[in-house]
């Protein structure tokens, strides 16, 4: 089952949306499989964001993110990746649709509250940097409707 690395940043954290945004993953239909609070330091940061680390916003990115603790996640469930996609909404708040985390909850792009991985490949390796300890085992068997 596909699984993407969900990650609510800093603001985020310090606004009080956790609540929130994992209730709208959950209520969408997705399974939870990984959830902590953790601040990291610059290194970690700059490795989450490497393919971004020739753009002019990357330092300011990285100051961001290491600024207090994010809520990093593991959501799994049919088209998981391209589906949070839609529900995080578009990169700049300016632009994303109003419905979206993104769109009801910020107006800078530089502070947009939530990280969604943008491909099924880089989901894993988002989530084998975020979780090397790996993730939560469901034990009990799930009704055949739920994703
Ligand atoms: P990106 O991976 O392009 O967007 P997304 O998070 O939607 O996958 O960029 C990563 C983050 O970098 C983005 O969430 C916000 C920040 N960013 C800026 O601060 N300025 C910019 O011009 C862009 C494109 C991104």
């Amino acid at each position: 089952m596909e699984q993407t690395f969900i990650m609510i940043k800093p603001d985020g954290v310090q606004r009080g949306l956790v609540g929130e945004i994992i209730s709208r993953f959950e209520k969408k239909g997705f399974t939870l499989k990984g959830l902590k609070l953790i601040t990291v330091d610059r290194p970690f940061a700059e490795k989450h964001y490497a393919d971004l680390s020739a753009k002019p916003f990357f330092n300011g990115l990285v100051e961001y993110i290491i600024s207090g603790p994010v809520v990093a996640m593991v959501w799994e469930g049919k088209n998981v990746v391209t589906t949070g996609r839609k529900i995080i909404g578009a990169t700049n708040p300016a632009e994303s649709a109003p419905g979206t985390i993104r769109g009801d909850y910020a107006i800078d792009i530089g502070r947009n509250v939530i990280h969604g991985s943008d491909a099924v490949e880089s989901g894993r390796k988002e989530i084998a940097l975020w979780f090397p300890e790996g993730i939560a085992e469901w034990r009990s068997s799930l009704h055949p409707w739920i994703y």
